[in-house]
């Protein structure tokens, strides 16, 4: 029995190893050489850029402990940038340099489609009239970038495409004050390591050579993946704000409560009603109008104001809880519209 139970032990140790190392980011495979986008990008370039700068913030990146919060897959790392916001400086800049790396090397390609087909192609010519006049705005974009940083093409969640462009290695996804959140599909890097050895200071030379060697087939795939993507309606959600102050403060003071604590409840309720009226009265994005949607923040209203109203008055935790088991109810009706 003893043996069985060293045995089981030892079994455990080998999986746990094996499950720590599955949860490190590694670096994507190049799919061409380092010589392969010459003379547009040169060799030594691509080498130190590929194996040393990215390799850094990837290095840093499972140092920082990035690899461990949503697990080091494709997924997880979209997931990971989703959650980035100002405070998280070493995985705002680590996976950042990480993600964003990544996305360039596989727009680029030693034999590209030079035009955008299919679906892309008509998105393009729907919102920049042309390919050439995308182009020119993103390199008027990535002219305009002050010290160091990217240029992207982003499916906005509300499927259009839109171009903007962000300092050091932050990128679309990330929650950041001045950045419009969306999915790139195509992305410049403009810092000086990404052209310097050959083009010097001149980035505007740099930013008209580089697309002689941007895949639009992978550009397009990129695309009709980013409208698909679950994670354009997490930032759909995210970028409403009435529901996510309502969300940060409903958390807040329910989880006390479930414990037999209402003390925030008590401190707080008219500050979650005030809440859930602006959030009923707010701009409900396209993907969660529904019919019911309306009505379920009214009742939502409704069932907080009787909370407030035990809660503020005479309070009896008996009573507090009978009324937030309702909320509780009602909240569930619209988070199960709104994760649809
Ligand atoms: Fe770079």
């Amino acid at each position: 029995m003893i043996r069985n139970f060293l045995i089981g032990i030892f079994i455990f140790s080998l999986n746990s190893m094996t499950f720590a190392q599955e949860e490190k980011y590694t670096m994507p495979e190049l799919k061409y050489k380092f010589d392969a986008l010459e003379p547009h990008i040169d060799a030594k370039t691509m080498e130190i850029h590929y194996s040393k700068h990215h390799k850094a913030y990837l290095d840093n990146l499972n140092k920082s402990g990035g690899n461990t919060i949503l697990g080091a897959t494709a997924a997880g790392l979209e997931d990971l940038m989703f959650a980035v916001d100002g405070k998280n400086a070493s995985i705002r800049n680590n996976g950042g340099g990480h993600y964003n790396h990544s996305l360039f090397w596989d727009i680029l390609s030693p034999t590209p489609q030079k035009m955008a087909d299919g679906k892309l192609e008509v998105a393009i010519k729907n919102q920049f009239v042309s390919q050439d006049s995308l182009i020119k705005l993103m390199n008027a974009e990535g002219l305009k970038r002050f010290g160091s940083g990217w240029v992207w093409l982003v499916v906005t969640p509300f499927k259009t495409l839109t171009i903007i462009s962000t300092p050091n290695q932050d990128n679309p996804i990330m929650d950041l004050d001045d950045v419009k959140r969306g999915i790139p599909v195509l992305g410049i890097d403009v810092w000086e390591h990404a052209y310097y050895l050959n083009y010097q200071n001149k980035r505007g030379e740099y930013l008209k050579n580089i697309w002689n060697v941007v895949d639009w087939a992978q550009v397009g795939k990129n695309y009709e993946a980013a409208l698909q993507s679950p994670l354009l309606k997490k930032i759909e959600k995210s970028n409403w704000k009435s529901f996510k102050e309502f969300n940060q403060l409903y958390s807040q003071i329910t989880l006390p409560a479930k414990a037999g604590d209402y003390k925030l409840i008590k401190e707080k309720s008219d500050e979650l009603l005030t809440k859930a009226e602006m959030l009923e009265k707010s701009n409900i994005p396209g993907s969660f109008q529904n019919t019911d949607i309306k009505s379920v923040l009214k009742e939502l209203t409704s069932v907080i104001k009787d909370l407030h109203k035990s809660a503020s008055k005479k309070p009896k935790d008996a009573k507090i809880q009978a009324n937030l088991l309702k909320v509780e109810e009602v909240y569930k009706k619209v988070l199960e519209i709104v994760s649809k």
